[in-house]
C-alpha cells in the first residue's frame, strides 16, 4: 500500500493523513476482493524495515492499526472474513497483541475470505525464523513441507502481488511465497487505488499464461 506519504504532500497534508486516507481505501477493495470470489487477501502495512521512520509517524502508524482492529474486527465476523496478522509482536503494545489475538478468534469462523494484514512483517524475518524452527525440531525439510514453518502456512501462495506507489521493488515482502505470482506494478499513489484499475489488473491477469517455468503450466 505505498503512497500514502506523496498523496498527502500533494496536497500539502502531513504524511499521517494519506496513512489515515489509505486506511479508509482498505475496506473498499477488501469487499470488491472478495465480492469477486477471490479468497484471500494480504495487505502489506508495516515491515520490519519501517520503524526506521520518524517516530511520531510509526506512533501515528501503531495507532492507525489499533483503530482499525476496534473498528473491524465487528465487521469482519459479521461478513465472514478471517483477519490474520503476520508479523511479530514482540515490539506491540499489549493492548495491540490482545486486539490481534481477539480479532483472530473472533472471525477464525469466517467461511467468506480471509484478510492478512502484515505488521512488522519482513520476509527474511519469516524464512529466518522457520529455518530456526526447523533446526530447533531437528528436521531436514522439502519444498512441499517448508511452507508449513512459515508464518503464512495453511495460505496458498499469492496469484498476483500489485505494488501501488510507483518503486519497481518487492521490499522485503512475501519472499518465499512469491516465488511464482504475477507482478503488477501500479504508478497510483494507494489512496487513489480504484476498484477500476483492480479490475483492469484481474482481466490481465485472467488472460497470463502462468508457466511455473514449464512450457504449458503444468
Ligand atoms: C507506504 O507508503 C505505506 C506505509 C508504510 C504504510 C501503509 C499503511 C497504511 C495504509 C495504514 C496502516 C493500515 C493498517 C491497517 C495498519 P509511504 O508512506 O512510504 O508513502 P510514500 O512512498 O509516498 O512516502
Amino acid at each position: 500500500m505505498d503512497g500514502n506519504g506523496r498523496w498527502a504532500k500533494k496536497r500539502l497534508m502531513p504524511r499521517s493523513f494519506g496513512h489515515r486516507e489509505g486506511v479508509g481505501v482498505i475496506d473498499r477493495i477488501a469487499d470488491d476482493v472478495f465480492g469477486r470470489g477471490i479468497e484471500y487477501l494480504t495487505l502489506f502495512a508495516f515491515s520490519t524495515e519501517n520503524w526506521k521512520r520518524p517516530a511520531d509517524e510509526v506512533k501515528g502508524l501503531l495507532s492507525l492499526f489499533e483503530r482499525y482492529l476496534k473498528k473491524n474486527i465487528p465487521k469482519l465476523e459479521s461478513k465472514g472474513i478471517v483477519l490474520k496478522i503476520l508479523g511479530s509482536e514482540a515490539h506491540l503494545s499489549g493492548r495491540l497483541s490482545s486486539l490481534i489475538a481477539e480479532a483472530e478468534a473472533r472471525t477464525g469462523g469466517g467461511t467468506r475470505g480471509t484478510l492478512t494484514i502484515g505488521f512488522d512483517y519482513g520476509g527474511r524475518a519469516d524464512i529466518v525464523a522457520a529455518v530456526n524452527r526447523c533446526v530447533d525440531e531437528g528436521r531436514k525439510v522439502s519444498e512441499a513441507d517448508f511452507p508449513d514453518f512459515l508464518q503464512t502456512a495453511g495460505m496458498p501462495d499469492p496469484d498476483i502481488v500489485i505494488r501501488t506507489g510507483g518503486e519497481k521493488r518487492i521490499s522485503n515482502f512475501l519472499l518465499y511465497q512469491m516465488a511464482y505470482s504475477e507482478i503488477y506494478f501500479s504508478d497510483t499513489l494507494w489512496p487513489d487505488f480504484s476498484s477500476e484499475e483492480l479490475d483492469g489488473i484481474l482481466a490481465d491477469y485472467a488472460s497470463t499464461d502462468r508457466r511455473f517455468g514449464g512450457l504449458n503450466g503444468k
